[in-house]
């Protein structure tokens, strides 16, 4: 087990990436948050088939949360991380302060119009402006050959393929399927705010969104579908929904209300638990 190397500034990462590319290894990134679970780690697993050097960025950043939302109490732990990162032989811990990231004045937004709008885009308006810009900067600063993104964050994914296609940054964008609980329940860095009765029925959300997707699959009405299982989470306990839909598969564009038809879909759910937001998605059929 070797420790991954750990760097805080952007020159310091390009010298490694320099001398791996002068060797003839790809180089991979894979940037999370932190707080790093099994999910993130199979990211870093699935990056390892793609390239012979791994980096993995922890950046909680600043930019994609609204000031009412959970910067301050995001999880936090580089000593964990790092263990995590060298128990699955990742190469490169890129983990930047703030002002690596951001240098005073800095003035710039990449905005991503399109498929960042609804869902998510409608729910937190300032995210994607801020993961669109936080992600490009990572590709260019790592100059990385291939990156890897959950499909947990479905609409996340889709957005950074759009940017990186419309800036032409010479990088592979890889989705990695999304790794679950036992129960289901998604693994994810804001699960660690559950209680154990909020966490027994946070299961409802992978069941709800399940029967839903089954049920389009088999010829239902997507609003009917979409509708049932609204109600499961309320009666499961969940507080505010934000959206239970079934869009198209790559562009999220609408689809509905009546049956699937030959069209591609994916459902996505955004709910409350108590304080908690959590959101998932599968394909449908
Ligand atoms: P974070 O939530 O830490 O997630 C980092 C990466 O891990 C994302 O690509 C996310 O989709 C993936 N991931 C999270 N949970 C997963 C799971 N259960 N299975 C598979 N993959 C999972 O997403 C972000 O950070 C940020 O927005 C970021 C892209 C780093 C920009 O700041």
């Amino acid at each position: 087990m070797t420790s991954p190397i750990i760097v805080r500034t952007v020159a310091e990462m390009r010298e490694h990436v320099r001398a791996w590319k002068a060797a003839g290894q790809r180089v991979a990134v894979v940037p999370t948050m932190g707080a790093l679970h099994e999910g993130h780690l199979s990211l870093v697993r699935l990056a390892q088939q793609h390239a012979e050097r791994v980096i993995a960025t922890v950046f909680v950043n600043p930019k994609q949360f609204a000031p009412h939302e959970d910067f301050d109490a995001y999880p936090r732990g580089e000593a964990a991380d790092a263990e995590k990162l060298a128990l699955v032989g990742c190469d490169l811990l890129f983990a930047p302060n703030a002002t690596e990231m951001y240098a005073p004045g800095f003035s710039t937004l990449v905005s991503v119009s399109g498929v960042s709008e609804p869902l998510e885009g409608a729910a937190r308006p300032q995210f994607f402006g801020g993961v669109a810009t936080v992600v490009a900067k990572l590709f260019i600063q790592s100059q990385a050959d291939v990156a890897v993104f959950g499909e947990k964050d479905y609409q996340q994914l889709q957005v950074v393929r759009r940017m990186a296609r419309d800036l032409d940054i010479p990088v592979e964008i890889i989705g990695a399927p999304t790794a679950r609980a036992e129960d289901g329940l998604a693994l994810s860095s804001r699960n660690a705010y559950l209680s154990a009765e909020e966490r027994a029925a946070a299961v409802a959300l992978p069941t709800a969104m399940k029967a839903a997707a089954a049920a389009v699959a088999q010829g239902a009405r997507i609003d009917e579908a979409e509708r049932s299982a609204v109600e499961a989470l309320k009666a499961a306990g969940f507080g505010q929904v934000d959206y239970v839909e079934v869009r198209e598969a790559s562009d999220l564009s609408r689809l509905g209300p009546g049956p699937i038809g030959d069209a591609t879909g994916r459902i996505l759910v955004a709910a409350w638990l108590g304080k908690t937001r959590l959101i998932d998605n599968m394909a449908v059929g």
